[in-house]
């Protein structure tokens, strides 16, 4: 599949699903079974952590339920501006519950702190964020995040969610693309 198009890999299926394995104990350390504040919920980012969401959900060895986001952040395609648009909110109230984000990657980390935002105002019982993978520009904000998969070289990647024009988030790994398929249309 795509055959051409992946320069690298950067991490392959095998790397991917035994850190979410471990990332998964860590997580089920943090939440005992039982508490006030009901199940684990898991909060998708869409749609870059849907596979990231699935997988880390059956690997936890406690009940999670499940529930999507999708905002978009205006700027190209490549890079965020911070101006964040909800494209598809929150089925439920999440207030007095354990709330866990689940994204993809965190770049600038400018999504991901107006989304932290966001859903502080609606007065979750706990807020929390697992990101798979982090960029080196993520360590300038002032986002907190305490589950990281991986951290990464600044180079754009698809893979395992990520995409480049809607295409190769159906890749089981996460690879760099070779720079032939963005010189076309100029957008990096
Ligand atoms: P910020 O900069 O707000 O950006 O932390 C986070 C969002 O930007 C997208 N992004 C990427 N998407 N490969 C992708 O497919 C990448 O290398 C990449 N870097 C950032 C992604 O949507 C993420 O949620
Ligand atoms: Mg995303």
């Amino acid at each position: 599949m795509y055959e051409g198009d992946i320069a690298s890999v950067l991490l392959t299926e095998d790397q991917i699903q035994e850190r979410v394995k471990s990332l998964a104990a860590e997580i089920a350390e943090r939440y005992p079974v039982g508490s006030p504040q009901g199940d684990l919920l898991l909060v998708g980012v869409l749609k870059g952590a849907i596979f990231f969401m699935t997988d880390l959900s059956r690997a936890l060895p406690i009940p999670t339920q499940m529930e999507f986001m999708a905002v978009s952040s205006y700027g190209s395609s490549t890079s965020s501006s911070g101006v964040v648009r909800i494209l598809k909110d929150l089925d439920k109230d999440i207030a007095g519950r354990n709330v866990l984000i689940v994204e993809d990657i965190i770049d600038s980390g400018l999504t991901l702190s107006w989304l932290i935002r966001n859903l502080s105002s609606r007065n979750p019982g706990s807020l929390e964020v697992v990101t798979l993978l982090r960029k080196p520009d993520a360590v300038k904000t002032d986002v907190n995040v305490a589950l990281i998969g991986f951290d990464i070289p600044n180079e754009f990647v698809v893979g395992y969610g990520l995409d480049y024009a809607e295409r190769y988030r159906d890749l089981p790994y996460i690879g760099t693309l070779d720079p032939k398929i963005y010189s076309d249309d100029g957008d990096l």
